[in-house]
């Protein structure tokens, strides 16, 4: 007979002390961390834990015993369940705080190097209907909430529903009334297409054993009032494609470009299959104000599986502030790593001497150069591959060594291989965008070998969330002097080791490197009276 499993705790009175990693909000409970979704800095909060790890629990809330101060009523009424949203019940100023206080964290616990004051958070006017893009999907087993009143009778008769994926859940969609993300039509196009499908009957997605006809909704739009609507469907049903498509058509005129995609692979991405033209263009189009005001204004198209940042007008406020860090002489070679459709290139192409974009996506790389013609941009130049690979002493021989770097580099940060091309190159400055603080920090505890920190500016991309995107300037540090070899001798009381430069005859610093290890050569950056603080160039291979 298996062991019984103890049953977890129901945590009672727990004080919520601040909002966390993911959204979830954190309080602490016999020495370990109770991470708890939907809950409020200032909550006192019964929570039930329903996953239990070595240093922390997970848990749900059961009962709000006292609602924190910060906490406002939520718009949406699907609040609490769709993943979207998660920080709807706290105040917008409160939202910003704690995203200052997530890149001020990210910098002190990870990177743990200096830094100047962080700048106030750039927030968005929009905190809602922001998004230029969603994707819904479709499913013939929607989830039903507790709320459903059909949830007591047995179950409702129809089981359709067309939404947003359960926070984690590939297989559990919530049924949406109104999403307060993306600005009508959207809401009506959706809701309009769900009761089509349901008079008609076309049958809804079941992702367990991938039948039914209707898959996925993409819809996107555009500050110029351009509006982009793909259907993706299980197969090719002609007549109830075009039935559906045809409804689409005459029911919303301001569609600008109508598209499908007949998707019978197993998992959702359509990067890989044609998308089909029904009606319109097969693009829409994006325009950003300049870098510099007097300049005219940028054009972007963007096609049906092209990238582009999804809160268009902070997007203008992220590259601004990058433009503004770079400060541009005009005479510059610069390298715009991750440049994804060459958005930023394209952006400062005007500013510099040349800049030069990569990114893996070949398809993005196409958009870039589409782009930079669109702009009568002529200084740009796009190559397409995997950065960790394509950057290397042989690309900066060809291309020129960089004045400028500016990187934008998916959640995951930069690879260790491009970190370490970026310190070979040595440009004199470094703009790093990332939409991750924390793994922005490793990086820039890696580039500290070489490179200061002279500005951080976080900037608000996603109202009602807890992702926040963070612009720092990198400035190569002015070498104080350099020495041969070195030693590094005993270990002091706090653990660090003495360090003996042989060729300087009594300078000591403090390292953190073993003692013992043998040192080739090192520079001293922080030079006063004496050696504070070390650079190894080489360590010895004997120990
Ligand atoms: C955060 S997006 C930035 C896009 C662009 N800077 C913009 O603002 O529109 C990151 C980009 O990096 C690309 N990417 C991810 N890993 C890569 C790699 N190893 N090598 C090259 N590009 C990569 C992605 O395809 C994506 O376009």
């Amino acid at each position: 007979m298996g062991r019984r499993k103890r049953p977890l705790p129901l945590i009672e009175n727990l004080e919520i002390i601040d909002a966390g990693a993911e959204g979830k909000a954190v309080g602490r409970w016999n020495e370990k961390v109770v991470f708890v979704p939907f809950a409020a800095p200032g909550d006192i909060v019964d929570v039930q834990v329903f996953k239990k790890k070595r240093s922390f629990y997970e848990a749900k809330i059961t009962r709000i015993q006292q609602a924190s101060p910060l906490r406002i009523e939520p718009e949406c009424s699907h609040f609490g369940l769709c993943g979207g949203c998660k920080w709807q019940h706290l105040d917008y100023t409160e939202q910003l705080r704690y995203k200052q206080k997530q890149v001020k964290d990210s910098l002190d616990r990870i990177a743990k190097i200096p830094y100047p004051e962080i700048q106030q958070i750039i927030g968005s006017d929009n905190t809602f209907y922001y998004r230029n893009k969603l994707e819904y999907t479709f499913s013939d087993r929607r989830w039903l909430t507790d709320f459903d009143p059909s949830k007591e009778e047995g179950g409702p008769e129809d089981t359709n529903g067309l939404g947003f994926h359960l926070p984690g859940m590939f297989d559990k969609i919530l049924d949406i009334e109104k999403c307060y993300l993306q600005k009508d039509p959207s809401n009506a196009i959706r809701l309009a297409t769900k009761k089509y499908a349901l008079k008609n009957g076309l049958t809804f997605y079941n992702v367990r054993n991938w039948e039914g006809l209707l898959r996925n909704m993409i819809i996107r739009t555009s500050t110029t009032g351009d509006l982009m609507v793909i259907i993706i469907f299980k197969e090719n049903d002609a007549e109830k494609i075009s039935g559906l498509m045809n409804f689409l058509k005459e029911s919303f005129p301001e569609i600008t470009s109508l598209m499908f995609v007949i998707n019978d692979k197993k998992n959702d991405t359509i990067t890989d299959l044609e998308v089909q033209l029904f009606a319109g263009h097969p693009f829409i189009m994006e325009e950003m104000p300049p870098a510099i005001e007097g300049q005219t204004a940028l054009k972007f198209k963007i096609g049906p599986i092209s990238f582009y940042q999804t809160n268009s007008e902070q997007a203008y406020k992220l590259y601004k502030t990058a433009f503004d860090f770079a400060d541009f002489q005009g005479n510059e070679l610069v390298y715009d790593l991750y440049t994804g459709t060459g958005t930023i290139a394209n952006f400062i192409a005007r500013c510099a001497k040349k800049v030069i974009g990569i990114e893996y996506v070949e398809d993005a790389v196409k958009d870039a150069f589409e782009n930079a013609a669109l702009n009568s941009i002529e200084n740009v130049d796009f190559y397409a591959g995997d950065l960790a690979k394509v950057l290397d002493e042989s690309f900066f021989e060809k291309h020129g060594k960089p004045d400028v770097i500016i990187t934008d580099p998916p959640r995951a940060g930069m690879h260790v291989n491009v970190v370490k091309q970026i310190l070979v190159a040595e440009p004199e400055k470094i703009v790093y965008v990332s939409c991750n603080p924390a793994t922005q920090a490793r990086d820039l505890a890696l580039l500290h070998e070489k490179y200061d920190v002279k500005k951080v500016q976080p900037v608000d991309m996603f109202p009602q969330t807890h992702h926040v995107e963070n612009v720092v300037l990198l400035v190569r540090r002015q070498v104080g002097s350099r020495g041969g070899a070195g030693f590094i001798s005993r270990e002091d009381a706090k653990g660090q080791v003495l360090f003996h430069a042989t060729a300087r005859r009594r300078k000591v610093c403090f390292t953190q490197k073993r003692s013992g290890t043998m040192v080739w050569d090192w520079i001293c950056y922080q030079n006063k009276r004496r050696i504070i603080n070390l650079n190894l160039i080489h360590q010895s291979p004997y120990f």
